[in-house]
């Protein structure tokens, strides 16, 4: 029988990962997998710099607000997020994985747990959440008509003027990924995916000490017409994982990628 698209985005790769130690599959350390504490703390500082951006633009507060964590995996943001809003919805396409985030976010009773098909977000109603987040995720999907799908789906879920931060790596140079990478993800790319969607571009960082550039991109749903050139949008250069791991033994992967000279950024190429 041919593998459905769900089996393929939720690849052996991915599934074997997990099975041997889910947290190595997050943080990449492999045998040298972090401690809790330092997965934790990691997670709360990278949450802290993506929710301080956000909370800058903010429409509502976030204590009666509601957030999705799309991707989530064993909840290294929800965890953070749940101490801030009322609401947490953590979806990923993988029930092993939402087993092991219930496990790692027990102590928080107001996160609900969501496996997802793996592109959609259709178990929840448009207009019914205050802010979307998807981070660490996009880079790992293989077809770009998915990411697009997350874009886009984020936005119908969000109320308007909620906000929609993701991030993603942009040095991919293949349309189609492979393994654990993902595709290709353009400006000129998501400008064509989002270009009859409601929403415009509030926040675009690029961190140019990074050896493995991420975009931290803030999306607001908004039917104002401003904003909408992810090409022409003023480049944040601050610090995005710069100063979050340093400090923190486990990250031994991490401190030895950051030697390597930063990969070329792909994300404002024509293609
Ligand atoms: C590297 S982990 C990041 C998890 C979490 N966001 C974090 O940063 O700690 C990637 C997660 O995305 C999930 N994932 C991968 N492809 C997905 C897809 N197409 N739809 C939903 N979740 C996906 C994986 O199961 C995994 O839990």
């Amino acid at each position: 029988m041919a593998a459905s698209r769900r089996d393929d985005l939720h690849s052996a790769y991915w599934s074997t990962l997990r099975a041997d130690n889910p947290k190595a599959a997050i943080t990449l350390e492999g045998a040298n997998s972090q401690s809790d504490v330092e997965f934790h703390v990691y997670g709360v500082r990278i949450a802290e710099r993506i929710l301080g951006r956000m909370e800058r633009m903010a429409p509502r507060p976030f204590a009666w607000s509601s957030i999705i964590d799309i991707g989530c995996g064993v909840g290294r943001f929800a965890l953070p997020m749940a101490c801030r809003f009322q609401h947490v919805y953590a979806v990923d396409i993988s029930a092993d994985i939402i087993e092991q985030a219930k496990a790692h976010c027990r102590s928080a009773p107001n996160i609900s747990y969501h496996v997802n098909d793996g592109e959609t977000l259709k178990d929840f109603p448009g207009a019914s959440i205050d802010y979307a987040f998807c981070g660490g995720v996009l880079q790992h999907i293989k077809y770009f008509d998915v990411i697009a799908s997350y874009f886009r789906e984020a936005l119908r879920v969000l109320r308007d003027g909620g906000l929609f931060a993701a991030t993603f790596q942009v040095w991919q140079t293949e349309d189609v990924g492979s393994g654990r990478l993902g595709a290709k993800v353009t400006a000129k790319k998501l400008n064509a995916a989002l270009a009859d969607e409601p929403y415009a571009i509030r926040f675009l960082q690029i961190d140019p000490q990074d050896p493995v550039p991420h975009c931290f991109v803030i999306l607001e749903k908004t039917a104002r017409a401003d904003a909408r050139d992810f090409a022409a949008f003023p480049v944040d250069k601050g610090p995005f994982r710069t100063g979050v791991f340093e400090d923190l033994a486990s990250c031994a992967a991490m401190a030895l990628k950051w030697k390597e000279t930063p990969r070329p950024v792909t994300f404002f190429d024509a293609g």
